[in-house]
């Protein structure tokens, strides 16, 4: 399962991918709201960070098939790892249609149940966003959607890439690898929650301070 940060602030992505183990980005006007810089700067520097790893995710903001096209034409091209986000409406999938001829690749954002992903997948979209996080504060299980998909997917050969979004905690990405989704996008803090473990700081610790006690003539280093 391919791992993405979802956030458009670059000291989180640069550490992350100094971990070596990112393979992307996903952002959305409110993440883009906290950079606090221009878009299409902060987009071409976390595009330059990524680089051939992975994709970016940039999202569209017009809800007309002609703008959607238009806004998606433009942030692809600002580099060849870009992908543009759409909404799942009916006008992002006729938007996506028509980009998915033309070779753009698309994010189709805010799904939230398999039928909506389906017709993404029908659509070309090249990855499907279902946003579990948000599923689960309706009351339902977000999960659930993940795991319809990946199966859909196996069903009928789509290629479009399972992509679970709003991921909000440790479980979330466990249940996604578990669910075969191809990627989990999620903060930076997430990241780190998965990253860390007490008894690996623990364990740490104690292998160093018991190497210490070895007599300096009698280690390599
Ligand atoms: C995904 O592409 C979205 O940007 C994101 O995962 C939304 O997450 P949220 O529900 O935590 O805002």
């Amino acid at each position: 399962m391919k791992i993405f940060l979802d956030t458009a602030i670059l000291d989180e992505i640069k550490t992350a991918a100094s971990w070596g183990i990112l393979d992307g980005v996903t952002t959305n006007p409110t993440l883009a709201a906290r950079a606090g810089r221009s878009f299409k700067e902060n987009i071409l520097a976390i595009s330059e960070i990524i680089g051939d790893r992975g994709t970016v995710s940039a999202e569209t903001v017009s809800t007309d098939v002609e703008g959607m096209v238009e806004e998606a034409r433009l942030v692809t091209s600002w580099a060849p790892n870009i992908v543009a986000k759409i909404p799942c409406t009916p006008n992002g999938l006729a938007a996506t249609r028509r980009l998915a001829e033309e070779g753009v690749r698309v994010n189709m954002t805010l799904v939230f149940n398999a039928t909506q992903g389906l017709l993404a997948m029908k659509a070309g979209a090249f990855y499907v966003s279902p946003f579990i996080g948000r599923i689960d504060d309706a009351g339902q299980d977000g999960m659930e959607v993940v795991r319809q998909l990946v199966e859909i997917k196996h069903l009928y050969g789509f290629q479009t890439e399972v992509l679970a979004a709003s991921i909000r905690h440790p479980m979330h990405v466990v249940q996604a690898a578990l669910a075969g989704a191809d990627i989990a996008t999620m903060p930076f803090k997430v990241l780190t929650q998965i990253v860390k473990h007490p008894l690996t700081d623990v364990g740490l610790q104690r292998f160093l301070d018991d190497w210490r006690s070895i007599p300096e003539d009698m280690r390599p280093f």
